[in-house]
């Protein structure tokens, strides 16, 4: 019986939403690890596109159960939005197919306001953030002042640990980003009326799963954003505030290393960010523009349009190894048609040294310039195509060249963001 992990190996936006979702057929449960919704995994259905921001992709197909892992954090409101537009679409109708960990922390109005304040008080230093609250919440949670969805349930425990959250995050809120206070009774009512809602919802799941994988079930494990924005492992301090790599689906949803059994990187046949960040590929001219016109580069969460550019075989070499990768998923192949070369980044120079290793030097990151080698394009539209020989020469050298390159092989190209727009070399289910 395999688990897979499903890990966005770049700045995330992979397609990961499309991936999980072609293989949750052959999953029955589908677990979601860290970040919160800042996420925002898009899929396309029958033509229908649905974002889904917490609630794991799974929940677009019948009878499988969903899990949001003590890893995330989430936000009640938006979870119980997200909810209540699903069951309005026909979906998620049972209840019993979404489960949420006891120990998954809230993401609370202070949060928010801090998040926000903070980043407008950046500047140009600003980190891009998505607002959501995401930092704030889980530094909550190390500071080990967080509220987890158990302290939730009791409301003695609520009352005492908002009532000392609000008195120390008022202070920071007034004094130092000069923003307005919040009020204790609203934010208690407010929270209160979620506990009612999603009571039935909340559970011990790392104990649901252990059973569950022990009974045979098939898991696969949805990551969130992508490894260049892990808290470790990508361009800190330009990444978001959880682990994205495969590590974090065993914290995250309290499994052991042992029940992963693949790790699927999705990588785009381009590069994407949106955010601040270093990014030694992007293109500023008309490229770029390009590269966002045809790919439909503006996030799912907020909207902000992506910087784009060429594939960087040196990121996502490095997410190959820092997670464990054991096959790549190469999406957007389609949105390269019709560029006359289409480069591939192989190596970094700066200050007269040639890097074939991903830096950890933001000084580095930030100055390099990408040694590029340049494959042929290919000028027909690939959208229709669903064998891989069935691919340009130049589209095949160019998927060819990149699993060269990373050493790992790739086991499906997308060419579109339907469900049937999907070259599928190997499933990883299957052995
Ligand atoms: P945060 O996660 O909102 O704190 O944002 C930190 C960084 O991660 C920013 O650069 C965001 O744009 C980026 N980010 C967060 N979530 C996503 C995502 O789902 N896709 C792509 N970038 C993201």
């Amino acid at each position: 019986m395999s688990n897979i992990a499903i890990i966005g190996a770049q700045w995330g936006d992979e397609g990961k939403g499309k991936v999980v979702d072609l293989f949750t057929c052959d999953a029955d449960i589908i677990v979601r690890f860290q970040g919160g919704n800042n996420a925002g995994h898009t899929l396309v259905v029958d033509g229908k596109k649905t974002v889904l921001h917490l609630v794991p992709s799974g929940a677009l197909h019948p009878n499988k159960l969903c899990v949001i892992g003590n890893g995330v954090v989430v936000d009640p409101q938006i979870l119980i939005e997200e909810i209540d537009a699903l069951k309005a679409q026909g979906q998620l109708l049972d209840d019993s197919l979404l489960r949420i960990s006891e120990e998954g922390h809230l993401i609370m109005p202070y949060h928010k306001a801090i998040d926000l304040a903070r980043e407008r008080l950046r500047g140009k230093g600003k980190i891009g953030t998505t607002g959501r609250g995401i930092g704030p919440a889980y530094e909550d949670k190390v500071a080990r002042v967080g509220i987890r969805f158990i302290d939730l349930l009791e409301e003695d425990t609520f009352q005492e640990k908002l009532r000392h959250n609000i008195e120390e995050k008022n202070i920071y809120l007034k004094a130092i980003l000069k923003e307005k206070t919040l009020d204790f009774d609203e934010i208690h009512d407010t929270y209160s009326s979620y506990r009612e809602r999603l009571r039935p919802l909340i559970t011990n799941t790392s104990l649901l799963l252990h059973r569950e994988i022990h009974a045979g079930k098939r898991v696969m494990f949805e990551g969130a954003q992508g490894t260049l924005l892990d808290v470790d492992h990508g361009t800190y301090p330009y990444v978001t505030s959880s682990n994205t790599t495969t590590g974090g689906a065993c914290t995250g949803a309290g499994v052991g290393p042992q029940h992963i059994h693949h790790v699927i990187g999705i990588s785009k046949a381009y590069t994407t960010r949106v955010g601040s960040g270093p990014f030694i590929t992007e293109q500023f001219g008309p490229e770029g523009e390009t590269l966002k016109r045809e790919g439909v580069e503006f996030g799912a969460t907020t909207g902000r349009p992506r910087r784009c550019g060429w594939f960087d075989a040196v990121s996502v070499r490095h997410a190959v190894r820092v997670n464990g990768i054991t096959g790549i998923a190469l999406t957007k192949l389609d949105v390269l048609t019709g560029f006359k070369k289409v480069p591939i980044c192989t190596g970094y120079r700066f200050d007269g040294r040639l890097y074939d290793e991903f830096p950890a030097s933001s000084k580095v990151l930030d100055k390099a310039e990408p040694v590029l080698e340049e494959m042929a394009g290919w000028s027909e539209p690939l959208t229709a195509v669903r064998k891989f020989s069935e691919l340009p020469a130049a589209a095949q050298k160019y998927v060819q060249r990149i699993e060269k390159l990373l050493d790992t092989e790739i086991i499906l190209v997308s060419v579109g963001p339907g469900r049937e727009q999907t070259i599928l070399l190997k499933n990883p289910f299957d052995s």
